[in-house]
């Protein structure tokens, strides 16, 4: 029970490896607030941390790209819960282009989800972390050192998301 009364939240947390951090967090005795676009999805998470031991979950569907809705889920959670121990900047996605098919839109698109959000989230979050003598934790990728081919977008946001950490 290392977590027991601390908020998390957690990013990205309808589905894989967030979902299991939800989980995990559950198990540890921390309350949640859980976020992604998959409401089905968060539900159904919401389910499984109920399982595991949480019973103080909220969820807020959204896209987080979003800085509005990056407001409301910072808002909706202090409100909830008057504070703030954890962030969990988990949401990512894999865009796999080669240079010759990359566009400007999954440029644009995975820039955003996995360094603009996170950047900016940890910005809103940061006096409520001080406040609480907080923590961010990053979810990055350990494939960073070398680029499979098509990946280099990816790995280049997945960089720049280490060099913030
Ligand atoms: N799986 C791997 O092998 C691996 C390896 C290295 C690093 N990672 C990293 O681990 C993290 C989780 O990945 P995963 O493998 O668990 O993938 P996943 O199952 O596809 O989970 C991605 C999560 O990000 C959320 N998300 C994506 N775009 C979003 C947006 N615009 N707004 C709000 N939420 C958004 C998704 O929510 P919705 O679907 O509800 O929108 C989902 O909850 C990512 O940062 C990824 O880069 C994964």
């Amino acid at each position: 029970m290392a977590l027991r009364g601390k908020l998390a939240i957690i990013s990205g947390s309808s589905s894989g490896i967030g979902a299991g951090i939800a989980i995990a967090f559950s198990k540890e005795g921390a309350k949640l607030s859980l976020t992604g676009r998959n409401q089905k999805n968060l539900e159904e998470v919401v389910k499984n941390c109920k399982k595991a031991g949480c019973q103080d979950v909220l969820i807020n569907v959204g896209d987080i790209t979003q800085d509005a809705f990056r407001r409301t889920l910072v808002e909706s959670t202090k409100k909830k819960f008057g504070k703030i121990d954890i962030l969990v900047n988990n949401a990512g996605i894999a865009s796999m282009c080669t240079l010759q098919s990359a566009t400007k839109d999954v440029y644009d698109t995975t820039m955003a989800v996995n360094l603009e959000a996170p950047l900016f989230l940890t910005q809103l979050v940061a006096p409520h972390l001080i406040e609480s003598k907080g923590n961010v934790i990053n979810t990055s990728t350990a494939g960073t050192g070398t680029i499979a081919p098509g990946g280099g977008i990816y790995v280049m946001s997945k960089v720049a998301l280490d060099t913030f950490t």
